[in-house]
Protein backbone atom coordinates (compact mmCIF):
# COMPACT_ATOMS: atom_id res chain seq x y z
CA UNK A 1 0.00 0.00 0.00
CA UNK A 2 1.33 3.26 -1.37
CA UNK A 3 -0.41 6.35 0.43
CA UNK A 4 -1.58 9.03 -2.36
CA UNK A 5 0.38 11.98 -2.49
CA UNK A 6 -0.94 15.62 -2.31
CA UNK A 7 0.77 17.94 -4.73
CA UNK A 8 -0.10 21.81 -4.23
CA UNK A 9 -0.27 23.89 -7.11
CA UNK A 10 1.39 27.01 -6.55
CA UNK A 11 -0.59 28.57 -9.11
CA UNK A 12 -2.60 29.39 -6.01
CA UNK A 13 0.55 30.18 -3.82
CA UNK A 14 1.31 33.64 -2.78
CA UNK A 15 4.28 34.47 -5.87
CA UNK A 16 6.11 37.11 -3.60
CA UNK A 17 6.28 34.45 -0.57
CA UNK A 18 6.61 31.66 -2.63
CA UNK A 19 9.83 30.29 -0.72
CA UNK A 20 7.73 30.56 2.59
CA UNK A 21 4.95 28.88 0.59
CA UNK A 22 6.89 26.23 -0.44
CA UNK A 23 8.47 25.55 2.87
CA UNK A 24 5.05 25.66 3.96
CA UNK A 25 3.66 22.72 2.08
CA UNK A 26 6.69 20.69 2.61
CA UNK A 27 5.74 21.33 6.44
CA UNK A 28 2.43 20.16 5.76
CA UNK A 29 3.54 16.66 4.48
CA UNK A 30 3.24 17.39 0.66
CA UNK A 31 4.44 15.33 -1.91
CA UNK A 32 5.68 17.22 -4.71
CA UNK A 33 5.33 20.77 -5.80
CA UNK A 34 3.15 20.95 -8.96
CA UNK A 35 3.56 23.86 -11.46
CA UNK A 36 1.31 25.15 -13.88
CA UNK A 37 3.53 26.25 -16.63
CA UNK A 38 0.60 28.25 -19.00
CA UNK A 39 1.61 30.27 -22.48
CA UNK A 40 -1.24 31.93 -23.60
CA UNK A 41 -1.61 30.09 -26.48
CA UNK A 42 -2.32 26.18 -25.60
CA UNK A 43 -4.75 27.64 -22.67
CA UNK A 44 -6.01 30.90 -22.14
CA UNK A 45 -3.67 32.27 -19.30
CA UNK A 46 -0.18 32.78 -18.91
CA UNK A 47 1.63 32.00 -15.73
CA UNK A 48 5.31 31.73 -14.92
CA UNK A 49 8.12 29.80 -17.29
CA UNK A 50 12.05 28.12 -17.44
CA UNK A 51 13.28 31.12 -15.10
CA UNK A 52 11.03 30.72 -12.16
CA UNK A 53 11.20 26.99 -12.13
CA UNK A 54 14.89 27.12 -11.88
CA UNK A 55 14.73 29.48 -9.05
CA UNK A 56 11.92 27.31 -7.12
CA UNK A 57 14.61 24.11 -7.93
CA UNK A 58 17.21 26.29 -5.52
CA UNK A 59 14.92 26.77 -2.81
CA UNK A 60 12.45 23.28 -2.94
CA UNK A 61 13.48 19.80 -1.04
CA UNK A 62 10.59 17.82 -2.66
CA UNK A 63 10.43 17.17 -6.40
CA UNK A 64 8.76 19.78 -8.96
CA UNK A 65 6.30 18.24 -10.50
CA UNK A 66 6.20 20.47 -13.90
CA UNK A 67 2.62 20.76 -15.88
CA UNK A 68 3.66 22.22 -19.33
CA UNK A 69 0.20 23.93 -20.62
CA UNK A 70 1.71 25.16 -23.78
CA UNK A 71 1.98 24.71 -27.03
CA UNK A 72 4.69 23.53 -29.48
CA UNK A 73 6.42 21.62 -25.83
CA UNK A 74 9.06 20.30 -27.71
CA UNK A 75 10.90 23.56 -27.95
CA UNK A 76 10.73 24.54 -24.40
CA UNK A 77 11.00 20.93 -22.80
CA UNK A 78 14.96 20.62 -22.74
CA UNK A 79 14.85 23.90 -21.04
CA UNK A 80 12.54 22.59 -18.41
CA UNK A 81 14.79 19.88 -17.81
CA UNK A 82 17.67 22.38 -18.05
CA UNK A 83 16.24 24.29 -15.25
CA UNK A 84 15.35 21.01 -12.95
CA UNK A 85 12.18 19.75 -13.48
CA UNK A 86 11.87 16.04 -11.99
CA UNK A 87 8.90 15.62 -13.45
CA UNK A 88 7.73 16.61 -16.80
CA UNK A 89 3.99 16.12 -17.97
CA UNK A 90 3.35 17.30 -21.62
CA UNK A 91 -0.50 17.40 -22.53
CA UNK A 92 -1.29 14.81 -25.27
CA UNK A 93 -3.20 17.41 -27.41
CA UNK A 94 -0.32 20.01 -27.75
CA UNK A 95 2.02 17.09 -29.64
CA UNK A 96 1.53 15.42 -33.20
CA UNK A 97 0.84 11.85 -32.88
CA UNK A 98 1.06 10.36 -36.22
CA UNK A 99 4.53 12.61 -36.37
CA UNK A 100 5.91 10.63 -33.58
CA UNK A 101 6.18 13.33 -31.11
CA UNK A 102 4.89 11.75 -28.56
CA UNK A 103 7.41 9.28 -28.08
CA UNK A 104 10.05 12.23 -28.91
CA UNK A 105 8.60 14.10 -26.04
CA UNK A 106 8.43 11.27 -23.68
CA UNK A 107 12.30 9.97 -25.24
CA UNK A 108 13.50 13.79 -24.17
CA UNK A 109 12.26 13.86 -20.96
CA UNK A 110 13.82 10.41 -19.66
CA UNK A 111 16.72 10.61 -21.36
CA UNK A 112 17.50 13.56 -19.16
CA UNK A 113 16.88 11.65 -16.46
CA UNK A 114 13.56 12.78 -15.13
CA UNK A 115 10.01 11.45 -15.10
CA UNK A 116 7.93 11.60 -17.92
CA UNK A 117 3.57 11.87 -17.96
CA UNK A 118 1.76 12.92 -20.43
CA UNK A 119 -1.53 14.76 -19.97
CA UNK A 120 -5.30 14.60 -21.09
CA UNK A 121 -7.96 16.97 -20.95
CA UNK A 122 -11.33 16.00 -19.95
CA UNK A 123 -12.91 15.70 -23.57
CA UNK A 124 -10.01 13.18 -24.57
CA UNK A 125 -10.70 9.83 -24.87
CA UNK A 126 -8.87 7.82 -22.35
CA UNK A 127 -8.18 5.28 -25.15
CA UNK A 128 -5.80 7.85 -26.95
CA UNK A 129 -3.06 6.93 -23.96
CA UNK A 130 -3.19 3.47 -25.09
CA UNK A 131 0.26 3.47 -26.94
CA UNK A 132 2.28 5.33 -24.34
CA UNK A 133 1.40 3.94 -20.99
CA UNK A 134 4.10 1.23 -20.84
CA UNK A 135 6.12 4.20 -22.11
CA UNK A 136 5.24 6.81 -18.86
CA UNK A 137 6.33 7.31 -15.63
CA UNK A 138 2.62 8.93 -14.72
CA UNK A 139 -0.43 9.96 -16.80
CA UNK A 140 -1.89 13.17 -15.71
CA UNK A 141 -5.76 12.79 -15.77
CA UNK A 142 -7.54 16.70 -16.10
CA UNK A 143 -10.49 16.82 -13.89
CA UNK A 144 -10.84 20.26 -15.06
CA UNK A 145 -10.42 21.87 -18.61
CA UNK A 146 -6.85 23.83 -18.19
CA UNK A 147 -6.39 27.10 -17.88
CA UNK A 148 -7.60 28.23 -14.40
CA UNK A 149 -7.26 27.36 -10.45
CA UNK A 150 -10.54 27.29 -8.24
CA UNK A 151 -12.93 25.55 -10.64
CA UNK A 152 -15.18 22.84 -10.36
CA UNK A 153 -14.02 18.97 -10.31
CA UNK A 154 -16.20 17.81 -13.70
CA UNK A 155 -18.06 14.74 -12.57
CA UNK A 156 -16.98 11.20 -14.10
CA UNK A 157 -13.54 12.26 -14.09
CA UNK A 158 -13.18 9.20 -11.17
CA UNK A 159 -14.12 7.03 -13.68
CA UNK A 160 -11.56 8.27 -16.35
CA UNK A 161 -8.87 7.02 -13.47
CA UNK A 162 -10.72 3.63 -13.25
CA UNK A 163 -10.06 3.48 -17.03
CA UNK A 164 -6.54 4.44 -17.21
CA UNK A 165 -5.75 2.22 -14.28
CA UNK A 166 -7.21 -0.63 -16.33
CA UNK A 167 -5.78 0.07 -19.27
CA UNK A 168 -2.16 0.05 -16.94
CA UNK A 169 -2.87 -3.13 -15.49
CA UNK A 170 -4.23 -4.51 -19.28
CA UNK A 171 -0.47 -3.26 -20.05
CA UNK A 172 1.40 -5.13 -17.24
CA UNK A 173 2.76 -1.46 -16.25
CA UNK A 174 1.47 0.79 -13.55
CA UNK A 175 2.32 4.27 -14.05
CA UNK A 176 1.57 6.72 -11.30
CA UNK A 177 -2.00 8.54 -11.74
CA UNK A 178 -2.15 12.02 -11.19
CA UNK A 179 -5.70 13.67 -10.92
CA UNK A 180 -5.43 17.91 -11.77
CA UNK A 181 -8.32 20.41 -11.14
CA UNK A 182 -10.83 20.75 -8.14
CA UNK A 183 -9.05 18.10 -5.42
CA UNK A 184 -10.46 18.65 -1.81
CA UNK A 185 -11.87 16.99 0.94
CA UNK A 186 -15.18 16.44 -1.14
CA UNK A 187 -13.25 14.92 -4.59
CA UNK A 188 -10.18 13.23 -3.16
CA UNK A 189 -12.07 9.90 -1.99
CA UNK A 190 -14.16 8.68 -5.12
CA UNK A 191 -10.77 9.38 -7.63
CA UNK A 192 -8.36 7.57 -5.12
CA UNK A 193 -10.41 4.66 -4.75
CA UNK A 194 -10.33 4.71 -8.48
CA UNK A 195 -6.74 4.35 -8.64
CA UNK A 196 -4.99 8.14 -8.22
CA UNK A 197 -1.94 7.79 -6.56
CA UNK A 198 -1.44 11.81 -7.23
CA UNK A 199 -3.85 14.58 -6.20
CA UNK A 200 -3.01 18.28 -7.08
CA UNK A 201 -4.59 20.55 -5.52
CA UNK A 202 -4.76 24.48 -5.43
CA UNK A 203 -7.48 26.52 -4.29
CA UNK A 204 -8.26 23.71 -1.24
CA UNK A 205 -4.54 23.92 0.08
CA UNK A 206 -3.33 27.57 0.00
CA UNK A 207 -7.02 28.50 0.14
CA UNK A 208 -7.49 27.15 3.30
CA UNK A 209 -6.85 28.65 6.60
CA UNK A 210 -4.24 26.19 7.58
CA UNK A 211 -2.29 24.89 4.32
CA UNK A 212 -0.44 22.54 6.46
CA UNK A 213 -4.09 20.51 7.66
CA UNK A 214 -5.42 21.43 4.22
CA UNK A 215 -2.78 18.71 3.12
CA UNK A 216 -2.94 16.13 5.58
CA UNK A 217 -7.01 16.25 5.40
CA UNK A 218 -6.98 15.44 1.53
CA UNK A 219 -4.40 12.80 1.97
CA UNK A 220 -6.58 11.19 5.13
CA UNK A 221 -9.07 11.12 3.01
CA UNK A 222 -8.06 9.35 -0.12
CA UNK A 223 -6.28 7.02 2.04
CA UNK A 224 -9.72 6.01 3.32
C1 LIG B 1 -5.50 23.89 -14.03
C2 LIG B 1 -4.16 23.59 -13.38
C3 LIG B 1 -4.34 23.06 -12.00
C4 LIG B 1 -4.96 24.06 -11.07
C5 LIG B 1 -5.41 23.37 -9.82
O1 LIG B 1 -5.31 24.27 -15.34
O2 LIG B 1 -3.47 22.61 -14.13
O3 LIG B 1 -3.14 22.53 -11.49
O4 LIG B 1 -4.12 25.12 -10.76
O5 LIG B 1 -6.13 24.27 -9.04
P1 LIG B 1 -7.40 23.84 -8.17
O6 LIG B 1 -6.97 22.75 -7.24
O7 LIG B 1 -7.76 25.11 -7.47
O8 LIG B 1 -8.44 23.34 -9.14
ZN1 LIG C 1 -1.76 21.49 -13.14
Amino acid sequence: FEPVKIAPSILSADFMNMERDIAMIEEGGAGYVHVDVMDGHFVPNLTLGVPFVKQLKEVAEIPLDVHLMIANPLVQIPWFLEAGSDIVTVHLEALDAVAGEVEQAIGMIRDAGAKAAISIKPDTPTEALAPYIPLLDMVLVMSVYPGFSGQSYIEGSDARVAEVAAMAAAAGTRPLIEVDGGMGVKTAGSVAACGADVLVAGNAVFGALDPRAAIAEIARIADE
